[in-house]
């Protein structure tokens, strides 16, 4: 049965990002695929008073099964109320890729749902994100597009190199789909591995004000935005793990573009990371341990410190509910 974002305490993006443009700062946009990454995001935000974006990809949905995760969010607004935190929170699918998945989670309590045609032909790209952006306003549910790929991988589709997102096409099409937000591409990745170590891991600034001047107060995303901290990525093979030539953008860098038009800022690899480098801990420390609870309770504290840190150090959402 449909369900509105709205009945179960939701919101869409459309104030946040109004707020975060004026601002200068940026909202987190926190993957998960279960309880204890939910957890952790929501006291996190709660803890340091941020507005949330809990993002869900078309991975996630299969994980976790679409019912049990809308009912997770659900159940994350009266958690953030339980710990006295009444932040706004927005439910968003990540890299949406056909018209019939957005339709699908905006009709099970999605606010916000991304359609990614950055991979398709200009006018291709064009035509589907109008599409779902004129089902999505139906129901006041907005819609981040995407213009210029990735390097790395998106989802299923593979990018050996960056295109970067072309400043001339950004005014046409958000004027011809109506989108509420833009993903754009100026060098950061998906994943661990988003520089050829050696190299300096550097962000195309100048194409994000390039853009900004063409769509000025116009609400911009980056993706691929973890840090990839070398210091978890040191505890992961400390314990055991093997993860070579790991480089992230560095937060400066990041901090940079949250104080202009950048309103997203979606993180998930670090959080992967930081889960990674607590379990192992303990199954190296107390190999003898094997109740759950004792190391995913540990992987969700240090889940916890590491959302908090990015709202407060590099996002500036901190205070900002
Ligand atoms: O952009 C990709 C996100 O990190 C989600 O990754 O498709 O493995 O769930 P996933
Ligand atoms: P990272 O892999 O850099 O965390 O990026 C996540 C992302 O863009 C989700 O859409
Ligand atoms: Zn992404």
């Amino acid at each position: 049965m449909a369900v509105s974002y709205k009945k179960i305490g939701l919101v869409n993006t459309r104030e946040m990002f109004a707020k975060a443009v004026a601002g200068g700062y940026a909202i987190p946009a926190y993957n998960f695929n279960n309880m204890e990454q939910l957890q952790a995001i929501i006291q996190a935000c709660v803890e340091v008073k941020s507005p949330v974006i809990l993002q869900v990809s078309s991975g996630a949905r299969k994980y976790a099964n679409q019912t049990l995760l809308r009912y997770m969010a659900e159940g994350a607004v009266e958690f953030a109320k339980e710990l006295g935190g009444n932040i706004p929170i927005c439910l968003h699918l990540d890299h949406g890729d056909t018209f019939e998945l957005c339709k699908s989670c905006i009709e099970t309590g999605f606010s916000s749902v991304m359609i990614d045609g950055s991979h398709h032909p200009y006018e291709k790209n064009v035509e589907l994100t109008r599409q779902v952006v004129e089902y999505a306003h139906q129901f006041d549910v907005t819609v981040e597009g995407e213009l210029g790929v990735l390097a790395g991988i998106e989802d299923d589709v593979k990018a050996e190199s960056h295109t970067y997102t072309r400043p001339e096409e950004v005014q046409d099409f958000v004027s011809r789909t109506g989108v509420d937000s833009l993903a754009i591409s100026i060098g950061t990745s998906h994943g661990a591995y988003k520089f050829k170590p050696g190299t300096n891991p550097k962000i195309r600034l100048d194409i994000l004000h390039e853009i900004e001047k063409r769509i000025p107060g116009f609400p911009i995303v980056l993706h691929g935005s973890s840090s990839v901290p070398p210091e978890i990525v040191a505890m992961v093979n400390n314990y055991g793990g093997k993860l070579k030539d790991a480089i992230g953008i560095p937060e400066e860098q990041l901090r940079e573009a949250a104080r202009s038009a950048v309103c997203k800022i979606n993180i998930d690899s670090d959080g992967r990371l930081a889960m990674t480098a607590a379990i192992r801990k303990v199954f190296v420390e107390k190999p003898d341990e094997f109740d759950p609870r004792k190391y995913l309770g540990p992987a969700r504290d240090a889940l916890k410190n590491l959302y908090k840190h990015k709202c407060e150090a590099v996002l500036g959402s901190a205070g900002r509910a």
